[in-house]
């Protein structure tokens, strides 16, 4: 089976356009996990453009299935994530004038800062997976950290239009998640995935997990949230079925 966490940023990217209540990112997760979701992630930017704290307050007591709190590794963040202590956390770039989380982390440039973050939230508890390009020497760089989880960065091969660039594509994610997997780390893709890429993704055979948020929400927005997740996960199963 492939896990589907679903990522509720832009629930709360609808509630900040307005500033005010609603809708609710924490009622959000609670239709996600009825609808089968394996896990809910959030992004606690430092700009707060969608998230807010008192968001990942929340849910941290009301998910009942795992919580992946994204974050850059920066002290402020680190700081709350040990307070809040989510089942994991995914470490990413951050810029401030981005759209998107825009690329993976270049964790092989400083193996020593993200090695110390790893302890850090082990001695809390707290799992760690670095998102980063499927390239063969950030996940041995990956491994090196101690975390025990790695998301492949699909963002390139979601945008690609042309059919033998998203092949190359597709097989660099592919030996990259060979070799996270036949190394022991828990394997999750994720970033522009929707409902027509995810199919070649969940039959490369080695992914654990998806990290999806955007086409899901979007779709939700026209058919609701609880058929969102659920047609999300009929075609993840069905993928498997036909590989
Ligand atoms: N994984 C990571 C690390 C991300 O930063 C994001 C975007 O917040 C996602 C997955 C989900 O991407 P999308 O919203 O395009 O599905």
């Amino acid at each position: 089976m492939i896990s589907l966490n679903v990522n509720v940023d832009h629930i709360a990217t609808i509630r900040q356009a307005r500033g005010g209540n609603e809708p609710d990112p924490v009622a959000a997760a609670v239709i996600c996990e009825l609808a089968g979701a394996d896990g809910i992630v959030c992004h606690l930017r430092e700009d707060r453009r969608h998230i807010q704290d008192r968001d990942v307050e929340i849910l941290r007591k009301i998910v009942s299935t795992k919580l992946d709190l994204e974050m850059a590794a920066v002290e402020e963040i680190i700081n709350i994530a040990l307070r809040i202590k989510p089942d994991l956390v995914t470490i990413v770039p951050e810029k401030r004038m981005e759209l998107t989380t825009e690329g993976g982390l270049d964790v092989a440039a400083d193996l020593p800062r993200f090695s110390s973050l790893v302890e850090i939230m082990h001695k809390g508890g707290i799992k760690v997976s670095f998102f980063v390009e499927p390239e063969i020497r950030q996940i041995e760089a990956v491994l090196k950290t101690g975390a025990e989880i790695v998301e492949l960065h699909t963002g390139v091969y979601a945008n690609l239009r042309d059919e033998k660039k998203i092949e190359e594509e597709l097989a660099k994610i592919k030996s990259a998640a060979d070799f996270a997997k036949s190394s022991g780390l828990t394997v999750v893709a994720g970033h522009g995935l929707n409902y027509k890429n995810v199919i070649d993704i969940c039959k490369i055979g080695t992914i654990d997990e998806l990290s999806i948020g955007h086409s899901i929400i979007s779709r939700a927005s026209l058919v609701g949230l609880e058929r969102a997740v659920r047609e999300m996960l009929e075609i993840i199963r069905y993928s498997l079925l036909t590989r």
